[in-house]
């Protein structure tokens, strides 16, 4: 079975990562394939809108560190930068439903979404300092832009996890509800967007977005660089390492 599931019905596109036994992380295959559907999604007018759903034990715990060891993404046009890419232009309503941990990119993603449901095990986190790397995904901007400075840098510089209730305090999430409904209401709310004027829906989110959007994209560019620059560091190299072997990471030499 395919990491992420594609399913189209009633203009709605629905992305399931479907990779739980890894706990739904991302591989650059699956980047490259949710950027293709989004692509795909943004010039097909018969889908109004798209939801990105994990299982409800798990959204997804980030990169795949194997992949980070061996298959590092090298150039902005690989995987992971088309999808951010894709992310954060996508001119039609995308819809998020959280379950359990949304770790770095799980969590970074849905500063992109339009509207997001958590269940009330959704654990959010951002450790990229623990792994000696840097934001990506424009989190850099947009964190300390919605959660306000100092509940950024808990996030971003302690790496501290925050839960669903913090979530929706600083306005990540719209709504918390049952895991087992989390997937269902991101269902209903994206049919009810589909039933609307497609043109009326992209405008108002072009105009909602138009400000920053040049800022936005500048951000994720200059992440990318350091990004990539970092994850062959011997921070990122020795904690990759030690989650492969099951071990703390060792810091002291680096
Ligand atoms: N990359 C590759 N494999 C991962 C992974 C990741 N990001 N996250 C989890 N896995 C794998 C584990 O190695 C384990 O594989 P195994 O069964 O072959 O040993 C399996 O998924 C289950 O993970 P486990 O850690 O046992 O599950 P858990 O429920 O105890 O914890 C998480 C879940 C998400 C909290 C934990 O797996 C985690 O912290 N993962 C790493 C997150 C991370 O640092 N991501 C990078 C962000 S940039």
């Amino acid at each position: 079975m395919s990491d992420i599931l594609i399913d189209t019905a009633d203009g709605v596109m629905t992305l399931t990562l479907n990779r739980v036994d890894k706990k739904n992380a991302f591989t650059q295959a699956m980047y490259g394939t949710c950027a293709d559907a989004l692509a795909q999604a943004a010039s097909d007018p018969a889908i109004r809108t798209v939801v990105l759903q994990g299982h409800l034990t798990v959204f997804s715990a980030g990169n795949d560190i194997g992949d980070f060891l061996t298959r590092a993404p090298s150039t902005q046009d690989s995987p992971v930068f088309r999808f951010l890419r894709g992310l954060a232009q996508f001119p039609k309503p995308l819809i998020a439903a959280v379950c359990g941990p949304a770790v770095g990119i799980g969590t970074t993603l849905l500063f992109h979404c339009d509207l997001v449901y958590a269940g009330d095990n959704a654990a959010f986190s951002m450790p990229f300092v623990n792994l000696g790397l840097c934001p990506e995904a424009a989190s850099s901007l947009l964190v300390p832009q919605m959660m306000g400075y100092h509940r950024a840098a808990e996030a971003l510089l302690l790496g501290e996890p925050f839960m669903a209730e913090a979530a929706l305090e600083v306005g990540l999430v719209n709504r918390i509800v049952p895991p087992t409904e989390a997937n269902a209401v991101a269902q209903a709310q994206a049919r009810k967007l589909a039933a609307k004027p497609l043109a009326a829906l992209v405008e108002t989110k072009r105009l909602m977005k138009k400000g920053q959007m040049a800022q936005v994209l500048s951000a994720m560019a200059e992440e990318g660089e350091s990004f990539g620059r970092m994850l062959q560091e011997p921070a990122a190299r020795e904690a990759f390492t030690a989650f492969m072997d099951k071990r703390k990471p060792d810091f002291s030499q680096v």
